[in-house]
């Protein structure tokens, strides 16, 4: 199956709307937030691909969340006010470098055409020795595909978490950069 264009998934996601993705979504990604939260240190948090900004407020309160849908961070607006909060694209981060104590991103990546730039950007804007947590579908990828997949970044993979009851298997990535 090849990849999804991004402007078609910023289009899915926004014809969705932020209440639409709150009604289907907030139970299935808070029962991944506990197991992500565990893993990240204190300290400034991206939260990359941050959707509604449901897993925002319970981050460091200098975090700040990134997604590429107007209408899904119109819906943040409301959780964790505007200045948290900023519009665009995961590969391409508009931050300077090591800014960020961690970065967090919760089922996001199997929307990217690319992961490589994703893990390239992703390292450039977290301190070195900070802690990436990045989840993504159990139906998208298997764990081996997954476990590669978090290899093309360079890092030392800490764990593949595989907790049997939530939709994604989580990975722990130390930056090494
Ligand atoms: C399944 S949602 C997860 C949202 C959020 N992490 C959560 O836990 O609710 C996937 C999110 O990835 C965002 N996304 C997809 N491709 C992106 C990209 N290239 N840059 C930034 N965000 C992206 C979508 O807009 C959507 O908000």
């Amino acid at each position: 199956m090849s990849p999804p264009r991004k402007s078609r998934v910023k289009d899915r996601y926004n014809e969705l709307g932020g209440e639409l993705y709150d009604v289907r979504y907030t139970e299935e990604q808070m029962e991944k937030y506990e197991h992500v939260f565990a893993h990240l240190d204190r300290g400034k948090t991206l939260d990359n691909g941050c959707g509604t900004g449901l897993f925002l407020p319970y981050l460091d309160e200098h975090s700040v969340g990134l997604d590429l849908s107007s209408e899904l961070l119109r819906q943040a607006r409301g959780r964790v006010g505007k200045r948290h909060l900023v519009q665009g694209d995961s590969e391409n981060l508009p931050f300077r470098a090591f800014v960020f104590a961690n970065m967090a991103s919760v089922t996001v990546i199997q929307n990217l055409p690319d992961p490589k730039h994703f893990f390239g950007e992703s390292s450039r804007v977290v301190k070195n020795g900070g802690v990436l947590v990045v989840s993504s579908h159990k139906r998208v990828y298997s764990k081996d595909e997954f476990k590669r997949l978090m290899g093309t970044g360079g890092m030392s993979v800490i764990i593949v978490s595989t907790v049997e009851n939530i939709n994604d298997w989580i990975a722990v990535i130390r930056n090494t950069r």
